[in-house]
Parts: C-alpha cells; structure tokens; sequence
C-alpha cells in the first residue's frame, strides 16, 4: 500500500462499512425531476443526482450557469459570498420543461457557506412549487449541511420539504486531487434516505 493510498485509507468516509446493497422497496408513483446544481471537476453533487436517477429513474436537469464561476477555488469562494451577501441570483441557461408536470422534485447542491449555492436559488426563484413534493440532497466538505435544508424550505414555502440526504464531498485539500462523493458513500446511501422518506 503506497503512503497516499493509505493516507486516504484514514480519511472519514460516509459510512465505511461495507452492507449488503438495500433494495428499494419504495417506488413514487408519478413523474420525478431532479434538479442539481454542482461547480467542482469533481462534481459530487451530480454524482448523488446521477445514483438517485439509477434508483427511482426520472428526469436529471443540471443547473448551468450563464457565466460559471472561476475554476479557481480562491475565486469561487468570493464570487459567491458576493453573490450571497449581495443576495444576487446569477442567471441560469433555461429549463426547458414545466415543474407542474412533474409530482415528485429533488433538489440538490453542494453546501456553501453552509447554505445552498446561488445558481440553486436562481432555479428556485423562477418555478412555482405549490403543492410539490420536494427531496433536497447536498455534499459538503466536512461542515455538514449547515442551514441549508431551513434555507430550501423558507425559499419553497409552497412545497412540502421532506428530510435531506447529506453525504459527503470533498474538502479543499482533497479538491486539489479529485477525491470526492464517488470515493467517500455509495449509492446504497441514496435507497436508504428513499425507504425512508418516501
Ligand atoms: C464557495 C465554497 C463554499 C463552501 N462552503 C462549505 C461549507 O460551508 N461547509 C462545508 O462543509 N463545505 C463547504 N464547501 C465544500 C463543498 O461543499 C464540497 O466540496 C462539495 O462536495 C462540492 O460539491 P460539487 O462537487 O457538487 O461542487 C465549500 C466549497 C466552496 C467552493
């Protein structure tokens, strides 16, 4: 074992067991959407998108910026709090279909700066959510979610917000090497959160 494989051998992961994979038993009834918003080249986020999609199916809208953040992580720690504290919500590219038909939405983003991250709160800002039934998931790098589930339900007060999923991502160090969700949980996290809620 090389000394970076078992360096990140210590690092903690989600569960660090390994389970018998669950089996869904829940399957919703009607047309599932989930929405993602996630900036790394690591893309934790979508990757939590991507294996909620494997379970349950549905429709997978990534959330793209008309002008993305610096690649940077310097930059994209300030261009964001600048959007935040300046309460700005950046322009998206268009989702091209309609929330009402859909009965059943997942909305997920990396936490920063322990809430959601401004190109999510464009998105929910533009759609009528009355009467749905809403899944937020997120990925962090450590902190967990901090307010950002109190912050999806006072943006959807219309919607019904059940319980989130956090899983982890990565953390700046781990940034710099790609190490992130796909590492770190599995999809068996995603059928667990589901049985549960659903
Ligand atoms: C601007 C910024 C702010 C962040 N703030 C937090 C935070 O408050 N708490 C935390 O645990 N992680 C924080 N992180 C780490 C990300 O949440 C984590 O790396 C996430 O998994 C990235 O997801 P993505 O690959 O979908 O972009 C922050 C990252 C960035 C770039």
């Amino acid at each position: 074992m090389s000394f970076l494989s078992a360096l990140l051998a210590l690092l903690p992961g989600c569960s660090g067991k390994k389970a018998p994979e669950p089996v869904l038993t829940k399957k919703p009834r009607g047309k599932v959407l989930i929405v993602c918003y996630s900036q790394s080249g690591t893309k934790n986020t979508l990757t939590v998108a991507k294996w909620i999609r494997e379970k349950i199916g549905g429709e997978l809208f990534e959330i793209v910026m008309e002008k993305p953040y610096s690649d940077s992580y310097a930059k994209v720690l300030i261009e964001s709090k600048k959007h935040m504290d300046g309460k700005v919500l950046p322009p998206i590219k268009p989702f091209a279909g309609k929330i009402a038909e859909y009965d059943l939405i997942f909305v997920g983003s990396p936490v920063w700066y322990n809430t959601f991250a401004p190109p999510l709160g464009t998105f929910l800002s533009q759609h009528d959510f009355s009467g749905k039934t809403v899944l937020p998931f997120c990925t962090h790098g450590g902190g967990g979610p901090g307010h950002l589930y109190a912050d999806i339900k006072a943006a959807l007060p219309k919607a019904r917000v059940l319980e989130g999923l956090t899983l982890k991502g990565h953390n700046i160090i781990e940034r710099t090497f790609g190490r992130g969700t796909a590492d770190k949980c599995s999809p068996s996290e995603v059928t667990e959160w589901l049985n549960r809620v659903l």
